[in-house]
C-alpha cells in the first residue's frame, strides 16, 4: 500500500477546514433526529440547493414525527411535489408511523435499530446516528467511499473500506468529521477531475502522492449484454392470425 497516511493530521486538518469553510446548511449545527432524518431523505437523490426550500416547507407542514405519521398520504406527497422519487416520501411517512407505534415517536439512536425502520438503509442509519446522537459511525455513501479510497490510495473492496473509514474517524467530533467528508466530496474531492490544489489534506492523500486520484474510483466495465435470439412464426389467412 505504500506509506500509511497520517491519520491524526488528516483529522485535525479536515475538522479545522470544515469549521472555517463549511456552508451553513440548515441541518447542520442542530441535532433534532427527526429534522436530520428529513434532510437525509431529501438529500438522497437531490442536490443541496434544490433541497433547502422544500426542507423548510416540509418541516413547517410536518414539524414532528407524530404530525407526519398522522397526515393523509396525499398531503405528504403534495409537500414532496417537485422533488421527485416519491417513494422517499412514502417511506418517510411509513417510517414515521413505525417510530410512532414502536418507539413512542422518538427515533432510536443506534444504527442497528435505525435500520429496522422502513426506508432507513445502512447509510441513512449511520448518518442519523452520527449527526443527531454523536455516535461514532463512518458514512460510506459514494462520497465517503471515494474519499476514503483516495486517502488510502486504492479502490478497496467495501469491507476493507469500512475498516479504514472507521480508523479515519476521530473519537471526538466524529459528527463534524463526517460532515467535513461530505463537504469535501461536494467541493474539492469530486468524482472527476478532483481539485487537489486547494484540498486541505492534499499532502496526506495517498492517491494524490501517487498521482492516481483520477483513477479512483476505477471505472467498472459493464459486463457485455448477452445476445438473445428468439423466433416467432406468424401465419395468416384473410384477417385471422396465428402466432
Ligand atoms: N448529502 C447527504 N447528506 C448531506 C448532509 N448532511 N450535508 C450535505 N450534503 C449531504
Amino acid at each position: 500500500m505504500g506509506q500509511r497516511p497520517n491519520i491524526p493530521n488528516i483529522q485535525q486538518k479536515l475538522l479545522r477546514w470544515y469549521r472555517k469553510n463549511a456552508r451553513p446548511l440548515p441541518w447542520r449545527q442542530m441535532s433534532d433526529p427527526y429534522k436530520i432524518w428529513v434532510s437525509e431523505a431529501m438529500l438522497q437523490q437531490t442536490q443541496v440547493n434544490t433541497v433547502i426550500p422544500y426542507y423548510f416547507a416540509f418541516l413547517k407542514r410536518f414539524p414532528t414525527i407524530s404530525s407526519l405519521a398522522a397526515a393523509p398520504l396525499q398531503d405528504v406527497l403534495k409537500a414532496w411535489e417537485g422533488l421527485g422519487y416519491y417513494s422517499r416520501a412514502r417511506n418517510l411517512q411509513k417510517g414515521a408511523q413505525h417510530v410512532y407505534v414502536n418507539y413512542l415517536g422518538r427515533l432510536p439512536s443506534h444504527p442497528e435499530d435505525l435500520q429496522k425502520i422502513p426506508g432507513i438503509g445502512p447509510y441513512m442509519a449511520s448518518a442519523i446516528a452520527s449527526f443527531a446522537f454523536g455516535v461514532r459511525a463512518p458514512l460510506l455513501d459514494v462520497n465517503g467511499k471515494r474519499i476514503v479510497s483516495r486517502i488510502f490510495g486504492k479502490d478497496f473492496p467495501e469491507e476493507i473500506l469500512r475498516t479504514l473509514a472507521y480508523q479515519l474517524l476521530p473519537t471526538k467530533h466524529s459528527s463534524d468529521f463526517n460532515q467535513a467528508i461530505m463537504e469535501l466530496g461536494q467541493t474539492f474531492c469530486l468524482p472527476k477531475n478532483p481539485r487537489c490544489t486547494p484540498c486541505p489534506v492534499q499532502k496526506e492523500c495517498a492517491a494524490h502522492q501517487k498521482g492516481i486520484q483520477n483513477e479512483i474510483p476505477s471505472r467498472k466495465t459493464k459486463p457485455e449484454r448477452p445476445t438473445r435470439r428468439n423466433f416467432a412464426l406468424l401465419a395468416w389467412k384473410g384477417n385471422r392470425f396465428l402466432i
